[in-house]
């Protein structure tokens, strides 16, 4: 098993690509901490992994709020005395008609970039204890280029999360800490998406894919299990495009 007796962390594991991780993550042998707002359907995902004779926990977790990050980091020492794996993958769309609307732009920056330092403030420094850990950041192929219908918080949100991967990268690299970013280009849509959930949209969208297709939320998570386990042992403070080659064009 790809993860054995690692314990990881997954923000937004209660739904869409968070939660595949959390599956995925557990079937390799990870003990998993599926941290939400959302309670009832982290728990389902929480059973589901139980079901399959996995171990998870649900944690309820804004991941803007420093005491519940305080709260989520005790409670997994607690419960499995360790971190190896901490998957920064919480976050809110921007594709906002109101394209310049401040508060969309304070909402965003909020949950996308600052949520995602608060997870390496909170957790890095139990990595650092420990001399080992892994970290992946979800960005966006929004963070590596601009679009149309998106309000420029995600982008500028998802490219903060793109290079406090790489600082942080380099800042911990010394104590054994790995820190990467994961890109997924057109996936199904976010439970905040507004304009990119729309069926003609999407359909303009997918023309700018060379695959043709929209992603899979298991796709994503093969890529973040990649980093998060010992194969990527020598990679750190890079970026893993997922996309069907939407960046490539
Ligand atoms: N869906 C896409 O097209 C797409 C593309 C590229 C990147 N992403 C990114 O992938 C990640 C996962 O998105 P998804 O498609 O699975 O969306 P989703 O809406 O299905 O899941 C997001 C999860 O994050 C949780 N969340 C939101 N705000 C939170 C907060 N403050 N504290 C704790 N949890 C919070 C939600 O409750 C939800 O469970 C996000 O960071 C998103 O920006 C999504």
């Amino acid at each position: 098993m790809r993860l054995a007796d690692k314990v990881a962390i997954v923000t937004g594991g209660a739904s869409g690509m968070g939660a595949a991780t959390a599956l995925i993550f557990a079937r390799e042998g990870a003990k998993v901490v599926v941290a939400d707002q959302l309670a009832a359907e982290g728990e389902q995902v929480v059973g589901r992994i139980k079901d399959a004779q996995g171990v998870a926990r649900f944690q309820p977790l804004d991941v803007t709020n420093e005491k519940a990050w305080e709260q989520a980091v005790a409670a997994t020492l607690a419960a499995y005395g360790r971190i190896d794996v901490l998957i920064n993958n919480a976050g809110i769309s921007g594709s906002d008609p109101n394209l310049l609307s401040r508060e969309v732009w304070d909402k965003v920056m909020t949950v996308n970039a600052t949520g995602c330092f608060l997870g390496m403030r909170h957790v890095i420094p139990e990595m650092q204890k420990a001399k080992r850990g892994a970290v992946v950041n979800i960005s966006s192929i929004s963070g590596l280029s601009g679009q149309t219908f998106v309000h420029m918080a995600y982008n500028a949100s998802k490219a903060a999360v793109w290079m406090m991967t790489k600082s942080a990268a380099v800042q911990f690299a010394k104590d054994g800490i790995r820190v990467n970013s994961v890109h997924p280009g057109l996936m199904p849509p976010m439970r905040t998406s507004k304009l990119t959930a729309d069926p003609t949209i999407r359909a303009k969208m997918l023309e700018a894919v060379p695959m043709g297709r929209d992603g899979r939320v298991e796709e994503v998570a093969y890529a973040s299990l990649f980093l998060a386990s010992d194969e990527a042992s020598y990679v750190t403070g890079t970026e893993l495009v997922v996309d069907g080659g939407y960046l490539a064009m």
